[in-house]
This record gives structure tokens, sequence and C-alpha cells, in this order.
């Protein structure tokens, strides 16, 4: 893959207006401000690809890339209270609209701030994506915002937390410094050839 030939596809408000997938597709979930937009715009060497914001609940809309035959797919985030009622309503039915629909799913990299401990929701996530057999991976982000050694610690607490298989890929990651890209770059290559 030529993270060159990536290109915005399309935006989608609710799940109906979803096309059938034709590519397989990769998917970043997790909860609002944890920072896919940033980790996509990261993996393809590019400022703003997907929108960013220190606000949370930038992506609103369910966002299409592709890439070589590889659909990339930046959904909203979960788990922001600060906005209404109805706006929470038409996220969760964009992120569970597109997990129950039959999509060619190659990853989904379920994101996880490596500051904290993992939120209900991120539990939530992460058991629904282990129930399914989807294949997925966990990326702890803004690595940068901590000290190696606390970098390690929180990686084992998190394993722990979320328990964690041992097959399930679990990448520390800063979008900010680089830390990780690499590997994520080769989890979702090998990913899209299946
Ligand atoms: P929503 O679209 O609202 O769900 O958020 P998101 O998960 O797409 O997060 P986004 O990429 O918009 O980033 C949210 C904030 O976190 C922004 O201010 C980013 O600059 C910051 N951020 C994201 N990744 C990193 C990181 O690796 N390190 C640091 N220090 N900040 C980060
Ligand atoms: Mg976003």
């Amino acid at each position: 893959m030529n993270i060159n030939n990536v290109a915005f596809e399309r935006s989608f408000g609710i799940s109906s207006q979803l096309p059938p997938s034709s590519l397989p597709e990769i998917a970043f979930a997790g909860r609002s401000n944890v920072g896919k937009s940033s980790l996509l715009n990261k993996l393809f060497n590019r400022k703003s690809l997907a929108k960013v914001s220190q606000t949370p609940g930038k992506t609103a809309t369910i966002n299409f890339f592709s890439c070589d035959g590889v659909r990339f797919v930046d959904l909203p985030g979960y788990g922001y209270a600060k906005v209404s009622k109805a706006e929470k309503g038409r996220w969760a039915e964009l992120i569970e609209g597109y997990f129950n629909q039959e999509r060619n799913l190659a990853l989904v990299v379920s994101l996880v701030d490596i500051r904290h401990a993992a939120s209900d929701l991120d539990e939530n996530m992460i058991a629904f994506l282990q129930d399914a057999q989807l294949p997925y991976a966990v990326a702890l982000t803004k690595a940068d915002k901590l000290s190696r050694q606390q970098q390690i610690k929180q990686k084992a607490a998190l394993k722990r937390q979320l328990a964690l298989d041992e097959d399930v890929p679990l990448v520390v990651c800063s979008s900010e410094k680089g830390d990780g890209i690499d590997e994520l770059r080769a989890l979702i290559g090998a990913a899209a050839r299946g």
C-alpha cells in the first residue's frame, strides 16, 4: 500500500446511507477525543486528511477514505457527555449501525487513552469485538504524555483490565511523536492482504 494514494471518499450522517462494503475495511473506534482522526492522519503522513479538534466530538459523521483498494473508516467517538441527547443518539446510531451491518472488516483499531483506565464504554467496545470474533488491535494513544516507564506500566494494566488475549496486538502509539506508527501500518497491511 502506498500511503500517498489515500483519498477522501465520502461522509455519512446516518448508517442506512452506508453503501455495502466493496473493499476490505479498517475501522477506527474509540471514545471522543482519544485521537482516532489524528492517528489516521499520522498513518498517512497528512496534516488534515481527517479533521482533528481539541474539542471532543469533532468527527460527527462516518468518514470513508480509500488507499490502494483498502477503505479506512473514521468513526465518531463515543462517550462524550457534553452534547445533546439527540446528538448522542445520532452518533450511537452511526457507530452501532456500522458494526451491525455485514461489513467486510479486515481490522478494527480500538483506541484507548494510555493515561487512564479504560472506560465502561471502552470495555464494552472490546468485549463486543471479542464476542463478534472480529479481527482487532488495540492502540494505546497519546503515549508522548507519559514517560517510558509509565507507558510500560499502563500497557500492562490496560491489558489486564481489558482481559486481552495474547494474540491481540496492543500497540503503544503517539500521533505526536510517531511511536507505534510503523507497527500499526504493518498490522493494517497484513490484515488488508488477508
Ligand atoms: P472525535 O472525532 O471527537 O471522536 O475525536 P478523535 O478521537 O478523532 O480525536 P482527535 O484526533 O480529533 O484528537 C483529539 C485531541 O487529541 C486533539 O487536540 C489532538 O491534537 C490530540 N491528540 C491526538 N493524538 C495525540 C497524541 O498522540 N499525542 C498528543 N499529545 N495529543 C494527541
Ligand atoms: Mg475524530
